[in-house]
């Protein structure tokens, strides 16, 4: 695998190199690509909480981590952002629009060129809490996929983090956080039904109802059985 994206680099890279396979040796020789890990999962999951105890994990072990969340504090993921606060969310296509430029720009800046210089990049929520929300809102889930796909870098992991109905809504209220708009119960019932009914071979699910470290322990096997480290 490394071998083939060591390759691939040379390939794309085009121009004069030759490439054997083996890794150039001067200083400004291609990083391997760094892995794409996403969080997912209704409002009260701890997504940001695991997030945080993941890159200290990989940082522990010599990795380059960046972190992020979308929708971002850029001016498209504000727009969303700021209307749902308001407990007003904008209309299905313009959320749809906003949060796709939001995304988008995210991609450009940020996620793939941390990805190409070696680096891996943590995200607390990505495309597939699209399909979940704005799939929930009357959307169609494999439409959002698809418009998604075309741009965005398809992660290597995600994780899904699984929790009943009842325990988000009491962590969020716990939390003390006024309800916006996306966070009524029978919304986020349907979204979790989108979310389980989701089929990608790199979407793992996570037993989130445990402790921060029992959810910890279960996120670190699957990114050991599936990324190796
Ligand atoms: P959230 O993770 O709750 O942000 P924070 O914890 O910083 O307030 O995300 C805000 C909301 O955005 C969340 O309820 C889900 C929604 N959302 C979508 O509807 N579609 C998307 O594509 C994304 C990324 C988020």
């Amino acid at each position: 695998m490394a071998f083939l994206c060591l390759f691939q680099h040379f390939a794309l890279a085009g121009g004069d190199a030759v490439c054997y396979g083996f890794p150039a040796m001067e200083s400004d020789s291609p990083h391997l690509r760094g892995s794409l890990v996403v969080f997912e999962g209704i409002d009260g999951t701890g997504k940001s909480t695991q997030v945080e105890l993941l890159a200290r994990y990989l940082r522990s072990r010599g990795i380059e981590v960046v972190t992020g969340f979308e929708p971002t504090r850029g001016p498209w993921g504000m727009r969303v952002r700021e209307a749902a606060l308001a407990g007003d969310r904008l209309s299905i296509d313009e959320e749809i629009a906003c949060l796709l430029q939001d995304r988008r720009e995210h991609v450009r800046e940020v996620i793939e060129p941390a990805l190409q210089a070696g680096k891996w990049v943590l995200l607390d929520r990505y495309y597939l809490s699209m399909m979940a929300y704005q799939g929930a809102s009357g959307a169609n889930v494999e439409e959002i996929r698809e418009w998604n796909e075309a741009f965005a870098t398809v992660p290597d992991v995600a994780l899904w983090l699984d929790i009943p109905i009842e325990l988000s809504q009491e962590r969020m209220h716990a939390r003390g956080n006024g309800k916006d708009a996306f966070e009524n119960e029978k919304f986020l019932s349907d979204c979790a039904a989108i979310y389980s009914a989701m089929e990608m071979p790199w979407l793992h699910r996570v037993e989130a109802d445990g402790t921060v470290e029992e959810v910890h322990a279960q996120i670190r096997e699957i990114i050991q059985e599936e990324l190796g480290i």
